[in-house]
């Protein structure tokens, strides 16, 4: 079993216990429907199953101004990027704290949740940007996202009643608990957490199988919730993902699920969240490489490894791993970091994702010392594919 404690002590479980849904059913149709967009019912859902451990809920005001302003929940928990729940102000002002109301999808009409609203607030957005994202710049992905949202914002408890469908690849998506358990049963001890929102490249792998040259086993756990639009589709990535295991990493060492959340960009911020949810997976390490969770130049490249040294490695509860640029060297023949390579940059391989969104296009695969032949050609035939296009 692995030995890591879920972040704040206890995994959390905000599910609806079977024996109790009737009642539930019965009373949330009773209360205010507030609809809620995708981006929420995934926060939900993480909420729920206790990836988000050890948060219950939507944040309430003392503990959003606490993480904005600290990277702390009011009671001191390490956390870093506010789990906020805006609504419309016209919606708030009908509501009042001690109420109950059901959270109810706005395209599908399913009450997914019941929350005692415990707090009603309004934010500076303005502020919110600066401290979380670095940048109040309106192009910047997540500061976009924030600017949309209305500034008021509901917190409180919540219980589960009914969980997202999988539009696909419903088989690799695990909860916690089941991912503690799994890990637990193969007998691993030690398992490094790897995220991504990009198909697996060289460098992605050397730095996996540098880290598990150190530990049990990987956790390949690619966010697959809402990204940007130039993002790669989650499909496309999962068979990405699934032909590179098949062919170039060890099963018994290896386990894919994904992450079913939306993606921040908030560079050094998430990072230390993705940490922390890792953590709540029953992952004992976690690799933070180059601009970690960043997003054009709003962030230095290894910002999101540095954030760390803010708290102790008993508060954040999960080891980072940290590591340099990595690239193929033409003069050493293999993958290598400033670290380990002593030759001139002109012997590195760099491409853009531009460079290489140009090639995919065009039908043609990048340098295997770049991609996988077998990655790059799920790539091509992604791009192609219109059902596969975002
Ligand atoms: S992220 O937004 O999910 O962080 P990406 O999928 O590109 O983006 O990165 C996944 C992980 O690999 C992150 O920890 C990132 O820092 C790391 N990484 C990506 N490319 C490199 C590289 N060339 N060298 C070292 N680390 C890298």
């Amino acid at each position: 079993m692995t030995t890591m404690n879920p972040h704040g002590g206890q995994l959390i479980n905000r599910l609806v216990a079977e024996k109790d849904e009737a009642e539930v059913v019965a009373l949330a149709n009773t209360l205010t429907q507030i609809p809620v967009n995708n981006w929420t019912i995934s926060d939900l859902d993480l909420i729920a199953v206790g990836a988000f451990s050890p948060l219950t809920g939507f944040m309430e005001e003392r503990d959003y101004h606490s993480v904005v302003e600290n990277m702390r929940l009011a009671n001191g928990t390490v956390w870093s990027i506010p789990i906020t729940l805006s609504v419309k102000p016209e919606v708030a002002d009908r509501l009042e704290i001690g109420q109950q109301i059901a959270l109810v999808g706005e395209e599908d009409h399913v009450i997914y949740a019941v929350m005692d609203v415990s707090s009603i607030y309004t934010v500076d957005q303005q502020n919110e940007a600066i401290k979380v994202f670095k940048t109040d710049d309106p192009a910047h992905p997540g500061v976009a996202k924030l600017y949309a949202r209305p500034a008021t914002n509901i917190g409180g408890s919540i219980q589960l009643l009914n969980r997202p469908k999988p539009k696909k690849f419903e088989s690799f998506y695990f909860d916690p608990a089941d991912t503690r358990r799994i890990f637990a049963e193969r007998g691993w001890k030690t398992v490094v957490g790897f995220q991504t929102r990009n198909p697996v490249h060289r460098a992605h792998e050397y730095i996996q199988k540098s880290a598990m040259e150190i530990v049990d086993a990987l956790f390949l756990n690619p966010l697959v919730g809402e990204t940007k639009s130039d993002d790669i589709s989650a499909d496309v990535r999962m068979r990405s993902y699934l032909v590179l295991l098949e062919n170039y990493y060890p099963q018994d060492r290896t386990f894919l699920g994904v992450y079913p959340a939306a993606m921040r960009y908030a560079g050094p911020r998430e990072a230390i969240l993705h940490a922390i949810v890792r953590r709540n997976y029953g992952c004992t390490h976690f690799i933070v490489g180059r601009d970690h969770a960043g997003v054009g130049d709003y962030y230095g490249t290894y910002e999101a490894q540095q954030i760390f040294s803010l708290f102790t490695a008993e508060e954040i509860g999960i080891t980072p791993l940290f590591f340099e640029h990595s690239f193929f060297c033409t003069k050493c023949g293999n993958m290598a970091s400033s670290k380990t390579c002593p030759h001139d940059k002109s012997e590195h391989l760099h491409l853009s994702g531009t460079k290489v969104r140009g090639l995919l296009r065009n039908g043609e695969c990048p340098p295997p010392q770049f991609t996988r032949p077998e990655v790059a050609q799920v790539l091509i035939e992604g791009l192609r594919d219109p059902e596969y296009q975002v």
